[in-house]
C-alpha cells in the first residue's frame, strides 16, 4: 500500500535523525540507497516524470525550544546577521507537497515532490483544486517560476469521505495526509475533483530571475496578491524569544484548524541570507526549521485494571489499554499509581482515558473522558487480598499504598530479586526478569542470599534449566561473584527497604559505614543522619527489626558479600573527579549514569567548566558539548565511563 504508512511520523522522524547522525559520524557507511538520499517516493510508472527546476527540499525538525535555540546558535555562527534578521512563522501544513510551474503567469505544470529532484506530472489532477490559480492576477511575477505549496484535505472532508468509504465497504484512509496524497495520484482526475482537495502555498523558486521581494514575509504577501492561497496565521517575529512566545500561542490554535498542521515552520525572514546559509546534505535548508509538537496526551480505551505486587509488597494498580501512540511510542500498559487515585479520578474499566508520557518514561493514565461514557463501565473494587498469595492486604496509616504483608509472597520475592540484580543495584549481568522467574520456579533460590550460596545455585544446576549452556551458566555465576564487593550503599539499596532509594541508602551507608552498625541503630539515631526524615528512619529501622531480614543479612555476610562502605573520597575510582553528561547515552539513563559516577566516588554537575574532568557525550548532545570543546575539556562516551568505573560494558 503506497499511501499507508508502516510507522508513525514521530517514530519515522526519530529513526531518520538517528540514521542521519550515524551517517554524519561515519560517512563511509552511508549506503547508496539510504533514505537520507531521497525525500519522498519514486514516481509511480503511470505518470510522466517531471524534473524540478530547483530541487524540492525538506525541513529539519526541532522538538523543543532548546533545539530551536541550538539551531539559531548554529546558523548564527555561520551568518551572525540572522539573529537580527527576524523570523517568519508559518503553520506547517500536513498534506502532500506540490510544485507549480508558471510560465508568463499561466499554470504550465503541477507536480508532486517525488524524490525531491524528480516528481510526477499531475497537472490534470491539480487543475481540479479550486484554490489553485490557473492564471495569475496582478503583475511582477517572474516569467518562469515554481511555486511550492502543500495540497491537503480538510479534516471535515476527510471525516465525510471516510464515512462514505465505510458505507461502500471500502477501507478508510489512515489520515488526511494519505487521503490527499492518494487523491493527487489518481489516474482519473474526476476522482481527484470529487475528493475536494485544497491548497496553501509558501515558497517561490525563480532561478536566474529578479525576485520582486526581499523577505519571506513579502514573498507571502506577493503570493496572496497573485491569487495564491496562503495560510492566514503566518506572522513575523523580530527575534527568537518572541518567536518562542508566538509559537506557543500558535500551538494552541493548531488543533482547532480544519486542516492537519503538524508544527510551525520558522524561517529566516531575509531572503539574501538564505543563499548564504545554504542547504545541508542536499536536503534541508539551514534557513528554515520545523518546530514540531509531539502529541503528549492520547485517548484510548481502558480494557482492564490489573495489579502488580512490588518488591516492598505494595499493590500497584496498572491499566491495560488498547494500544495507542504517545510521543511516538506505542503504549499498552500505564501506571495508575494507587487505589486512592483511581477512586478520586473515578476511573472505571471500559472508560476512554487520557494517557501521557510527558517527561516520564513510564506512561500514566491522567483520567477518564466522562463525556464518552456509555453506562457499561464498571467501578474498580479495592482488593481485600493480595492477588498473588491471597494474604489479607494492609494499609498503613497515612499512606496511599496498600501492601501485601507476606514477606515471602512470590510476587514480592520475584520483584525483589529482579531489583537486587538490576543495573542500578548489584548490577548482575544476565540476571533479568525471566531468569529470576526460572530460578524461583526451579526452586534453586528463595531469596537474594541464595544467589551467593553455591550449595543452592551452581553451574551444574543452571545447565539443567532451559536457555543455559556451559558458557552462559559460567558467565552468570561469574557475574554473581563479581557483585560481592559492591559498597554497602549499593547492597542496602539493592535489598530495598521501603522508602530507601539510592540517595538515602548512600546517606545511611556513609553515616554508619557498616551494615552491623546501621542494623543496631535506633530510629532516632537513623533520623539524625542529615537528610533522612522520620518516615524513612522508621521504615529503615523496621526493616532491620524483621528477623527474616536480619537472617538474610547474616547469610549475605557469611557468603562473602561486602557490607561496608569505603570512604567515598578516598575509595572510588572516580574520587575527586567531576563529570557533566550531555545527550542520550546508548544504554544508561541519565539517572543511572549519575548514580554510577557517584558510586565511583565522582560528582555530576550541570554545567561545564575548566575544572570538569570530562563530559560524557551521548547522541543529540546539547550546547554543553560546544562549551567543552571551547574549554578543551575531555570528551568521553558511555563505554569509556564504564571502563573508568571498572564496570562491564
Ligand atoms: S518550507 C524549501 N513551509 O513540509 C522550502 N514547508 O517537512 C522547504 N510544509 O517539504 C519547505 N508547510 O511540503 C515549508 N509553511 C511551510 C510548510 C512546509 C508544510 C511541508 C513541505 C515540506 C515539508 C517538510
Amino acid at each position: 500500500m503506497l499511501d499507508a504508512p508502516e510507522m508513525s511520523d514521530a517514530e519515522y522522524d526519530r529513526l531518520f535523525r538517528e540514521l542521519a547522525d550515524l551517517e554524519r559520524a561515519h560517512p563511509h557507511l552511508r549506503a547508496p540507497d539510504s533514505p537520507t538520499h531521497r525525500i519522498g517516493a519514486e514516481p509511480a510508472q503511470q505518470f510522466t516524470k517531471h524534473r524540478h527546476l530547483v530541487p524540492m527540499l525538506s525541513l529539519a525538525n526541532a522538538f523543543s525550544e532548546e533545539e530551536l535555540a541550538e539551531w539559531e546558535d548554529r546558523i548564527a555562527r555561520l551568518v551572525p546577521e540572522v539573529r537580527r534578521a527576524g523570523y517568519t512563522l508559518e503553520v506547517k501544513i500536513d498534506g502532500a507537497a506540490v510544485s507549480l510551474t508558471y510560465r508568463n503567469g499561466v499554470l504550465a505544470i503541477g507536480a508532486t515532490r517525488g524524490n525531491g529532484s524528480e516528481g510526477e506530472d499531475v497537472t490534470a489532477n491539480l487543475r481540479t483544486v479550486l484554490d489553485l490559480p490557473l492564471r495569475l492576477q496582478g503583475t511582477g511575477w517572474p516569467a518562469l517560476m515554481e511555486v511550492r505549496g502543500e495540497v491537503y484535505l480538510p479534516k471535515s472532508r476527510f471525516a465525510k469521505l471516510n464515512q462514505e468509504r465505510e458505507a461502500r465497504g471500502e477501507p478508510p484512509f489512515a489520515n488526511p495526509r494519505n487521503a490527499a496524497a492518494g487523491a493527487l495520484r489518481q489516474l482519473d482526475s474526476k476522482v481527484t475533483r470529487g475528493r475536494g482537495l485544497r491548497l496553501f502555498c509558501f515558497h517561490v523558486e525563480a532561478p536566474g530571475a529578479k525576485r520582486p521581494f526581499e523577505t519571506q514575509h513579502e514573498l507571502l504577501e506577493r503570493l496572496t496578491a497573485w491569487g495564491f492561497p496562503v495560510e492566514p496565521h503566518h506572522q513575523l517575529a523580530p527575534d527568537l524569544s518572541q518567536a518562542h512566545r508566538a509559537i506557543a500561542k500558535l500551538e494552541t490554535l493548531l488543533e482547532g484548524l480544519d486542516y492537519g498542521a503538524d508544527g510551525v515552520v520558522v524561517k529566516v525572514n531575509r531572503l539574501a541570507l538564505h543563499a548564504e546559509l545554504g542547504v545541508v546534505g542536499d536536503r534541508e535548508p539551514r534557513w528554515a526549521m520545523a518546530r514540531k509538537f509531539a502529541p503528549e496526551v492520547a485517548v484510548t480505551k481502558l480494557l482492564d485494571i490489573q495489579i502488580n505486587v512490588g518488591r516492598t509488597g505494595s499493590l500497584n494498580p496498572f491499566a491495560v489499554l488498547e494500544p495507542v501512540e504517545v510521543t511516538g511510542v506505542t503504549v499498552s500498559n500505564a501506571t495508575l499509581h494507587n487505589f486512592d487515585l483511581i477512586e478520586a479520578k473515578d476511573i472505571r474499566v471500559g472508560d476512554w482515558v487520557e494517557v501521557t508520557r510527558a517527561g516520564e518514561v513510564i506512561p500514566q493514565v491522567l483520567g477518564p473522558v466522562r463525556e464518552r461514557r456509555t453506562g457499561s463501565e464498571t467501578k474498580f473494587e479495592l482488593p481485600a487480598r493480595c492477588p498473588v498469595c491471597h494474604s489479607k492486604v494492609e494499609r498503613p496509616q497515612d499512606e496511599v499504598m496498600v501492601y501485601c504483608p507476606n514477606v515471602s509472597c512470590p510476587g514480592r520475592v520475584l520483584e525483589g530479586i529482579v531489583h537486587f540484580a538490576s543495573r542500578g543495584a548489584m548490577d548482575i549481568r544476565g540476571l533479568g526478569y525471566e531468569r529470576v522467574r526460572a530460578l524461583l520456579h526451579a526452586g534453586y533460590i528463595d531469596n537474594v542470599a541464595d544467589l551467593y550460596d553455591r550449595d543452592k545455585l551452581n553451574q551444574q544446576q543452571l545447565l539443567a534449566l532451559d536457555g543455559f549452556a556451559e558458557k552462559s551458566a559460567g558467565q552468570l555465576i561469574a557475574a554473581i561473584e563479581a557483585s560481592k564487593p559492591r559498597p554497602l550503599s549499593t547492597v542496602l539499596f539493592a535489598l530495598g527497604p521501603r522508602h530507601v532509594g539510592f540517595q538515602v541508602a548512600r546517606l545511611l551507608a556513609r553515616q554508619f559505614t557498616t551494615m552491623d552498625r546501621l542494623a543496631e541503630a535506633s530510629v532516632d539515631e537513623i533520623s539524625a543522619a542529615h537528610g533522612v526524615g522520620p518516615i524513612i528512619a522508621e521504615a529503615a529501622a523496621g526493616f532491620f527489626r524483621e528477623p527474616r531480614n536480619r537472617q538474610l543479612i547474616a547469610r549475605l555476610a557469611a557468603l562473602g558479600v561486602n557490607l561496608t562502605e569505603p570512604h567515598a573520597a578516598a575509595g572510588g575510582p572516580l574520587a575527586g573527579q567531576t563529570y557533566v553528561i550531555t545527550g542520550t547515552l546508548p544504554t544508561l539513563s541519565r539517572a543511572q549514569a549519575q548514580q554510577a559516577i557517584e558510586q565511583g566516588g565522582g560528582r555530576v554537575v550541570a554545567s561545564v567548566s575548566k575544572t570538569t574532568t570530562a563530559v560524557v557525550v551521548g547522541s543529540d548532545p546539547g550546547g554543553k558539548l560546544d562549551r567543552a570543546r571551547e574549554l578543551g575539556v575531555a570528551l568521553i562516551d558511555e563505554a569509556e565511563l564504564l571502563r573508568r568505573l571498572g564496570r562491564r560494558l
